[in-house]
Formats: C-alpha cells, structure tokens, sequence
C-alpha cells in the first residue's frame, strides 16, 4: 500500500519534470538568439570576441550600425530585399573581405579593374553607380562585421533585428510582429505539450489505482464489473460531455481565427508597416513643422483624411535633395505616373462611419490625441486602438465644443434644463449606434 502511493506520487511528479524540461530548452534557445543578434551589449560582450568568425566586439557591431545606418541603409537592406542596391545578406559569404573593403571604398575603381564580379554586379543593376566611401579600414570592418551580425540573426528567424522599439524603424516595424508570433507559438507548443502530458498521467494514475483496487480482495460484485469493464471508444464517441467539448473547441478555433481576420483588416495598435518611400513625419512635421494639412489638404474639410499626391512633395522635391535616392523614387513615380504606392496604417472596418472634418474642424479634436505624436515618428504607427470601445469612451468623456456654434444653443438650453451633467459628445447621441453605423 505505501509503496503503491509512492509509485503514484512519483508517476505524479514526472510530467512536472519534463514540462521543466521544455520549457527551460525553449527559453533557453530564446536567449541564445537573443544573444546572436547582439540586441543588449551585456548579452553580446558574453559573446567570445574572435574577430573573423560569427560574434564581433559588441562595440564594433554598434559603431558598425551606425555607419550602416548613415550611409548604407537608403539603399541597402541586411535581408535578401533589393531595396536600390542589393540585398546584403551573406554578402561577406559571397565576397572576400578585401574584396568589400575595396568595393565600399570605391567600387567604380574595382570595376574599372576588371574584377569579374564587381563587373557582374554592377551589371546586373543597371550599371548604377554606388558612391564611394573614404572609410578607415577599422571603419570597413565595423561596417562588414555589422553585416555578418544581421545576416546570422535574420537566418534565425525569430531573432529581433536592431534595436527593438527605437529607431530602427521600418525593420522593426516588419519584424516585431514576427517575433511576437514566434512566442505565441512556442506558448501553444508548450500547452499541447502540457495536455498530452496530463492526459499520459491520468492514464498512469488510473491504471495505478486499478491495480491497486485488484489487489483487494473486498470488493462487492458491482465493484468488481466496474473495474473489468474496459474502455469502449464507441461510447466515447457517443458520449454527451466529450460532443460537447469537441463542439466547444471548434467554436473557440472559429472565434480566433475571426479575430485574426479583424486584426487583419488593420484595427491592430502599433501597426507600423514599411512604406515604400522612407518618408519621415518627423523630418517633415517634427523639424521641419510642415503643417499637417499642408499635405493632408482634406482633413479639415471632408470625411477621408487624403494621403499627398507626388505633386505636393515635388512643391519642395524639385529643389531640396534631388540627388537622394529616396527622392529619386518620387520622380519616378511622376515619370511613370504611377502614384507612390503607400500602404495604408489605419483602416476602420467598412462597417463604421467616421468623418475627420466633423472631429478636427466642428469638434476641435487635435490630430495628436488619436494619432499620437506623429512629429515624431520616422514611420507612422497606429496609435490608438480604433476600437468601438475607444470611440465610445471619448463620446462619453468629451464636452461638445459648442462655443460659436449657434447650431447647438437651443440644444445646450434643452440639455441644461434635462441633466445636471456636462454637455458631451454622448448628450448629442453620440453613442447612437446609428451615427457610426450606416
Ligand atoms: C546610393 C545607393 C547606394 C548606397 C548609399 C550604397 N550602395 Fe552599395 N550598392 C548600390 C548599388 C546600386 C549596388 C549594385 C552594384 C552597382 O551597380 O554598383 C551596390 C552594391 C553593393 C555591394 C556588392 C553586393 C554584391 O552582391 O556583391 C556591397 C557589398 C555594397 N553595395 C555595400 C554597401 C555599403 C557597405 C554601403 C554603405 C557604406 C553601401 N553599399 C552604400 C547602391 C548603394
Ligand atoms: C510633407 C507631407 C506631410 C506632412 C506635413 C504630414 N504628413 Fe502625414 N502622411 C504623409 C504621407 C506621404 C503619408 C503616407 C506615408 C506614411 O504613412 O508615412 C502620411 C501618413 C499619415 C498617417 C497615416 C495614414 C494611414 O495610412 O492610415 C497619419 C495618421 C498622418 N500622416 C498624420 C499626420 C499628422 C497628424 C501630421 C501633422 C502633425 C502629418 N501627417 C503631416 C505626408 C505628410
Ligand atoms: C514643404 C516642403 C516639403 C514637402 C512638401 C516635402 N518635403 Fe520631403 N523634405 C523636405 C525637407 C526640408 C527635407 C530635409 C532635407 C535635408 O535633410 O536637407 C526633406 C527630406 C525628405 C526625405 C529624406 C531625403 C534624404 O535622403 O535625406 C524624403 C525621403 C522626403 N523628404 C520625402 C518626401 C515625400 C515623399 C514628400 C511628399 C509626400 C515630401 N518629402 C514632401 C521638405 C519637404
Ligand atoms: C477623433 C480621432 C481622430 C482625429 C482627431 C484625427 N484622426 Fe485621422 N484617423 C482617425 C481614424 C479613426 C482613421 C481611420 C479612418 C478609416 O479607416 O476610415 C484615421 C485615418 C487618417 C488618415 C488615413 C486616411 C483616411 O482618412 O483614412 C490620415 C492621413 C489621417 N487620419 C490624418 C489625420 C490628421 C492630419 C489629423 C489632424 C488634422 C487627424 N487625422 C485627426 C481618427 C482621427
Ligand atoms: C478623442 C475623442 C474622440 C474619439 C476618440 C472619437 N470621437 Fe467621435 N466625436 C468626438 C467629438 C468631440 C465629437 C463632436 C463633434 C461635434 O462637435 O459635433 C464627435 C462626434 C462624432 C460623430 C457625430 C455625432 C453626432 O452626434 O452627430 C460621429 C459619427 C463620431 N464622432 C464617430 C466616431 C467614431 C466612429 C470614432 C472611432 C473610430 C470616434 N468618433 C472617435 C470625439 C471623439
Ligand atoms: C462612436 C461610434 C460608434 C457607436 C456609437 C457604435 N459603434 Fe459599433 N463600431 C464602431 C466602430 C469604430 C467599430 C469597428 C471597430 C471594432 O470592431 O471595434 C464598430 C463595430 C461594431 C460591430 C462589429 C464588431 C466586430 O467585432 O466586428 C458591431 C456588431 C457593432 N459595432 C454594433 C454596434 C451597436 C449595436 C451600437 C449601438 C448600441 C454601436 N455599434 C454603436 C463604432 C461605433
């Protein structure tokens, strides 16, 4: 009997152990990425500093960032993306190292040497001239050994890239989601994990104390037939309770994979998508100060906030930093005309109704409380959650601008002899389903 209970505690125990196991390996391999990429200095100085092989001096790979980022990144990305240039990964796979020094140093000179492959490459782009760099060779290594970094934590696919959240900017912005996905998977991983072992330990326990019950000997008749009986499928099958679990978990699937197509659609806080044109709110907005309805010329008049035709960039463009290839796709796009192809960061359902000139012009809502503080972003996010909730929350908490606007005397009279309560955006049925949905 006392040996009996302990076998069933320590068959208890096990599936705790291996869970341990799992997840320990799995965290364990998290940050083993994490440690790849270089992402925290502390994690990459842990690193072993052999400067030829997979982990550089962290403070190299910084400087390195750097200069990549200065000088490199408008036309180059560190994944195998032909942004003007061609994708950099594994490029120091492809080339020597004194073969890049020369190239970044100065590539027309590589090419008028005759060197087989810069004349490959700058053939296959259209004999598209790359600037030179008058680099340090401690530079050039930086730089290279920054390239090395990015392509090794872009082959594992979860590793963050840059420094996440600031402002690597668009890459951030394409590869966050990803490694959000990456730990959401693992988490399902480890449950189905979990369950398939809690289902082994009940089998164990049960079989446990089956063997026990045999061994006595004081059993009634029914009891006996009871512990014969042997698990029939076909009942289980037919079973109420387990219909009804299994209908369960498939309306649980449908709900999520609804909600994933809502999020989809683009109601999704943070949503920072890569635009085609590196263009940053808060060179244009921030130091600059362009107004806002410089640009979105309709925002105070009509229902749609408009995105600028290349026509309103070219006010300024035809002038200022005609020789940078970021503009150079602007007259591009004019030549070919073929509007710049944004992608879109906000993006109601069809469902609702919301109109800008009735919030910015008759309501006085500035643009920053529901779109953050866009002079600051490089690459524009959503901010807000652009929920029903969120829209409903601010009808309820907002005063109706009422000052100067005659439309709304008799209405605050009515209110004032009705309700103690402030006049708000609610007061004015503002909470009507039907003043946002058609
Ligand atoms: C103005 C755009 C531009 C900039 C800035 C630029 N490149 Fe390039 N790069 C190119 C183009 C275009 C090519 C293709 C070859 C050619 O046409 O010259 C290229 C080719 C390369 C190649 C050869 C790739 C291969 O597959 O062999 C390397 C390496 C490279 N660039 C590195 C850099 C580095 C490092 C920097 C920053 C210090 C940089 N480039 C800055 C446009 C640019
Ligand atoms: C020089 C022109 C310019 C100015 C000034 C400007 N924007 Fe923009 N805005 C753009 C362009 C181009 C896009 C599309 C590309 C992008 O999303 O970055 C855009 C996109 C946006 C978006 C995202 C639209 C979407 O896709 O859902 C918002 C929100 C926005 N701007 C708000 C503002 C606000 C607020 C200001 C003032 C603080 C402002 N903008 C000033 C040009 C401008
Ligand atoms: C009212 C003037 C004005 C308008 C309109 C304008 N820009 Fe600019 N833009 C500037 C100024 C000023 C700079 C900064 C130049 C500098 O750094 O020397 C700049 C810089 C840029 C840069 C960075 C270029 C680089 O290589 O550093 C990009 C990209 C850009 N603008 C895109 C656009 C786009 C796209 C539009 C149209 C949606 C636009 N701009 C409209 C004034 C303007
Ligand atoms: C009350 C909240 C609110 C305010 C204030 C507001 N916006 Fe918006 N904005 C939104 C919502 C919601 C959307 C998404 C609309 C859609 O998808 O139909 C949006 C979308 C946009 C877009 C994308 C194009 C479009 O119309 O769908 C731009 C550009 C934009 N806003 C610019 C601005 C600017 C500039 C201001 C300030 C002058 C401003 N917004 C003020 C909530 C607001
Ligand atoms: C930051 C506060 C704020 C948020 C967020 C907001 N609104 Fe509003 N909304 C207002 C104010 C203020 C008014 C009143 C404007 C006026 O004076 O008529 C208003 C008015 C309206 C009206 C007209 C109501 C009427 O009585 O005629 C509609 C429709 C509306 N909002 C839809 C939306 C939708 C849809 C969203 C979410 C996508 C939203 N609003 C988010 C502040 C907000
Ligand atoms: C102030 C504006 C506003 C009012 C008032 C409002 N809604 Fe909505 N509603 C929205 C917006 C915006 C969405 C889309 C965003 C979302 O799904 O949360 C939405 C979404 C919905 C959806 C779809 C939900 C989904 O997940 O797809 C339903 C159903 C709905 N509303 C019903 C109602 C009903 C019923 C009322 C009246 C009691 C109402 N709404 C009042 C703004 C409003």
């Amino acid at each position: 009997m006392i040996s009996c209970k302990k076998r069933a505690k320590s068959t208890f125990l096990l599936p705790f152990i291996f869970i341990f196991f799992v997840v320990s390996s799995a965290f364990a391999q998290e940050t083993a990425q994490v440690g790849t990429a270089g992402v925290t200095p502390g994690s990459a100085e842990a690193a072993p500093a052999a400067g030829g092989g997979g982990g550089a001096d962290a403070a190299v790979i910084d400087a390195g960032s750097t200069l990549f980022k200065n000088n490199c990144a408008q036309c180059h990305a560190v994944t195998a993306e032909v942004v003007v240039g061609p994708g950099l990964k594994d490029v120091h796979k492809r080339r020597s190292q004194s073969w890049l020094q020369k190239w970044i140093k100065n590539s027309s000179a590589l090419i008028q040497s005759g060197d087989k492959d810069a004349v490959a490459v700058y053939n296959e782009y259209a004999k598209q001239q790359m600037p030179s760099f008058a680099f340090s060779d401690d530079e050039l290594n930086a730089i290279i050994a920054y390239i090395k970094q990015e392509s090794e934590s872009a082959a594992t696919d979860m590793a963050p890239s840059g420094v996440p959240g600031a402002e690597a900017g668009a890459q951030v912005g394409t590869n966050a989601p990803d490694a959000v996905g990456g730990y959401v998977d693992m988490l399902l991983i480890v449950l189905v994990v979990v369950l398939i072992v809690l289902v082994i330990t009940l089998l164990i326990i049960a079989s446990v104390l089956k063997n026990y019950l045999k061994n006595k000997t004081d059993l009634t008749g029914a009891e006996q037939e009871m512990l014969e009986r042997r698990t029939n499928f076909a009942n289980i099958y037919k079973s109420k309770a387990v219909r009804v679990i299994v209908g369960l978990i498939f309306i649980v699937v449908l709900v999520d994979i609804s909600i994933d197509k809502v999020m989809g659609v683009g109601i999704q806080q943070g949503y920072a998508p890569r635009q085609p044109i590196a263009f940053s709110h808060k060179l244009h907005a921030g130091d600059h100060q362009i107004n806002c309805n410089y640009c979105h010329t309709s925002v105070y008049k009509s229902e749609k906030a408009n995105i600028p035709s290349a026509n309103i960039c070219m006010n300024c463009h035809s002038q200022i930093k005609k020789e940078s290839p970021e503009i150079q796709k602007i007259y591009r796009a004019i030549e070919n005309n073929k509007p710049i192809e944004w992608v879109r960061v906000h993006n109601l359902p069809e469902l609702a109704y919301f109109n800008h000139s009735q919030h910015t012009k008759v309501g006085g809502v500035e643009c920053q409380t529901c779109h953050g503080p866009i002079e600051t972003m490089e690459v524009v996010a959503q901010y807000s959650p652009l929920t029903m909730g969120w829209c409903i929350d601010c009808h309820r908490n907002t005063p109706l601008n009422t000052e100067g606007n005659a439309y709304y005397d008799n209405l605050v009279k009515l209110h004032e002899k009705q309700s103690k309560g402030a006049f708000i955006v609610a007061s004015n049925g503002g909470t009507e389903c039907s003043k946002c949905h058609y």
